[in-house]
């Protein structure tokens, strides 16, 4: 009797523990998405400019590739560090499990690393590359970006090549090239090595390069369109070539250039090359008012950025199963890729939304 009593509420607790589940269970296959999106691991991401255009395509690569796999929450810092410090403790707060972030001040990293260790969460920088001892230091740390000099290296390249088909480029025929150049943000990453490189590689080239005039244009078309304007004011054709450590100045460039009649036939031509291979600059590759661009694969660093950050949130290696390989400095290094109009679709093809 009494063992069968004992059977009998063993029976009853276990019906009582499935009946009290079963409720709990129901509502989340009826609730469906609400409830599976509660249980993604939580991704902060911030970004340092939200009007940046080639950041713009990171960002949309960054919800793409995490949409169903993680619950991806995106703030533009505005330029501000202190503002995305602000942002960073806000998001540890919420119980982010991952940060991913695009610094304002590369120079802020060690501080963000800081936080983030203190309160046991993962960071994934991307596209400004911190130092290379900050990196080091952290043990939940990585970057997701490129090799900053391989493009500086790869846009001397389309110079070279597009001058050796283009002699004719040479205007006053010294044997010298008299360039221009729009510098990106001082003190970036990308902007510092790709300024570098392309001088370097040109000279390596044996193609003598003059600098008429280099100053920053901070990345953007409207400061690159007024730089552009002064320069032309006082050097006009004695300019030979726009060197622009991104398209979106290179696009302000031909845009001061077409105000002023540049390209309304071939007698009144000035080449132009950027980096990013945005579509816009595509475009302008394509009518023949820009030579060439060197894409930065918006696409794949936004997928590893994400990827990477999901399974440091979820406690794994951070490249476990997917295709990216860390460096020796803890880096996914996405590769640039060299376009003119003959391999278009290729950038097309990235910057697909
Ligand atoms: C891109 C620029 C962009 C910058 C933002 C660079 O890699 O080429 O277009 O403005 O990153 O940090
Ligand atoms: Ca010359």
């Amino acid at each position: 009797m009494k063992k069968s009593l004992l059977a009998l509420s063993v029976v009853a607790a276990s019906f009582a523990l499935f009946g009290c589940n079963k409720p709990a269970e129901a509502p989340k296959t009826a609730a469906g998405e609400t409830k599976t999106a509660a249980e993604l691991p939580k991704i902060g991401v911030v970004i340092y400019k939200g009007d940046d255009n080639f950041m713009s395509f990171v960002r949309n690569a960054i919800e793409k590739a995490g949409a169903g796999k993680a619950a991806v929450s995106v703030l533009d810092s505005q330029n501000d560090q202190a503002k995305q410090n602000g942002q960073i403790d806000a998001l540890i707060a919420k119980g982010v499990k991952a940060l991913a972030v695009n610094l304002v001040d590369p120079a802020a990293a060690a501080s963000i690393v800081s936080k983030a260790t203190a309160a046991k969460i993962p960071v994934i920088f991307f596209n400004k590359e911190p130092a290379a001892d900050v990196l080091k230091g952290c043990a939940q740390c990585w970057y997701v970006g490129t090799t900053s000099s391989e493009s500086g290296v790869m846009q001397a390249k389309i110079i070279a090549d597009s001058l050796k088909a283009h002699p004719e480029w040479d205007k006053n025929k010294d044997g010298k090239i008299q360039f221009v150049l729009l510098k990106g943000e001082p003190g970036h990453p990308d902007a510092e090595a790709r300024t570098k490189y392309v001088l370097e590689e040109m000279s390596k080239a044996g193609l003598k390069p003059e600098q008429l005039e280099l100053q920053t244009g901070m990345w953007e078309t409207a400061k690159a369109n007024n730089l552009m304007d002064a320069w032309l004011a006082k050097h006009g054709d004695k300019i030979e070539y726009v060197i622009a450590n991104n398209d979106g100045m290179a696009l302000g460039a031909i845009n001061s250039l077409q105000a002023k009649g540049y390209f309304k036939d071939p007698s009144k031509f000035m080449p132009v090359v950027g980096v990013d291979a945005i579509p816009d600059a595509l475009a302008k590759i394509k009518e023949g008012t820009m030579v060439g661009s060197v894409l930065n694969d918006a696409k794949n660093q936004g997928a590893a950025t994400v990827e990477l950050a999901i399974n440091a949130a979820l406690g794994k290696a951070p490249t476990e199963g997917t295709a990216w390989k860390l460096d020796e400095s803890k880096s996914v290094r996405v590769p640039y890729v060299n376009i003119n109009k003959d391999n278009l679709q290729l950038a097309e093809d990235v910057y697909k939304k």
